[in-house]
């Protein structure tokens, strides 16, 4: 059994969909209710087993960190004024079950190359990729079951692993599109025979997207390291997953369970907002009414 204990969140894209909230807030401290986005996405990483957390990040996103440390005044404010509940809630932030690293990203490369920036921090081991702006949204607002699956299945099979979801067709050509080749015997869906980053609908293999979680064998590292800037100097994710597949290594695909909000999309980022404020009974009456009026 091989264990996997470790797993890297990009966070150092400048947010340029969401500006001008982004100029000065990482898009990743963005409130989704009452909590940022990354305080969800290190909640869906404690619950799936990973251990430690590498960020890779940029120079103006410290605020991601000091969310996660403790805050001597903020504490000692609320203990005066006898916040119990907020304080306990505060103190929890930086008590995780969770060892938290970070990496600076110097050029904006693409998220083949913040992977890479990680290569050091992840050593030998295996590793997962999650990436901050996509929240998952499972009963009770939290992320669900399915990195924890894909977490126990790369434990047990030690294969390397791609979350997908069903897009809708205008959404095609924002992500990576996978093509698979079904297999009851394995768990999951089965195994992944290409990925294209992008496609037009027409070159699309499929409706299946990468959501943006990952499991993969060290062994990727090495074909991350080949793959070329694309034509707009990225190095993609996505090609190295390409040669990975056609050099004959296993990629298992796992079906995402639960709704997923692009958070670096206006529009989706209000329905991840609705779509949490309605599991709460007083604010979804709040917003029935309002809705009424209006
Ligand atoms: C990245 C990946 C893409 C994936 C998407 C999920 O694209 O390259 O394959 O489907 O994340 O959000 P980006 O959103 O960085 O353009």
């Amino acid at each position: 059994m091989k264990k996997i204990n470790k797993v890297i969140v990009p966070v150092a894209g400048l947010g340029t969909r969401m500006l001008p909230a982004t100029k000065a807030i990482p898009k990743e401290m963005l409130p989704v209710l009452n909590k940022p986005i990354i305080q969800y996405i290190v909640e869906e990483a404690i619950y799936a087993g990973f251990k430690e957390i590498i960020l890779v990040t940029h120079s103006s996103k410290s605020s991601i960190e000091n969310h996660f440390d403790k805050s001597f005044e903020l504490e000692a404010t609320l203990e005066k004024r006898v916040k119990r509940g907020t304080l306990k809630e505060i103190q929890a932030l930086s008590k995780l079950n969770v060892s938290m690293q970070s990496i600076r990203q110097g050029e904006a490369k693409g998220l083949g190359h913040a992977i890479l920036c990680a290569k050091q921090l992840i050593g030998k081991e295996p590793f997962a990729v999650i990436l901050p702006d996509m929240l998952i949204s499972k009963d009770k607002g939290n992320a669900g079951d399915s990195l924890k699956e894909m977490r126990l299945n790369f434990e047990k099979e030690e294969i390397s692993s791609v979350l997908l979801g069903k897009a809708k067709k205008a959404d095609i050509s924002k992500y990576g599109i996978a093509q698979i080749k079904k297999n009851s015997k394995l768990p999951g869906l089965g195994l992944i025979e290409r990925m294209i980053e992008k496609p037009s609908i027409k070159r699309a293999p499929s409706n299946l997207y990468a959501v943006g979680r990952y499991i993969f064998n060290n062994d990727f590292f090495k074909y991350l390291s080949k793959v070329k800037p694309d034509k707009t100097n990225e190095i993609q994710l996505t090609d190295a997953i390409e040669h990975y597949i056609k050099d004959e290594k296993k990629v298992s695909a796992f079906a995402l369970e639960g709704n997923i909000f692009d958070c670096g999309d206006n529009a989706d980022y209000i329905l991840a907002n609705i779509e949490f404020a309605m599991r709460d009974s007083i604010m979804k009456s709040k917003i029935k009414n309002h809705l009424k009026i209006n």
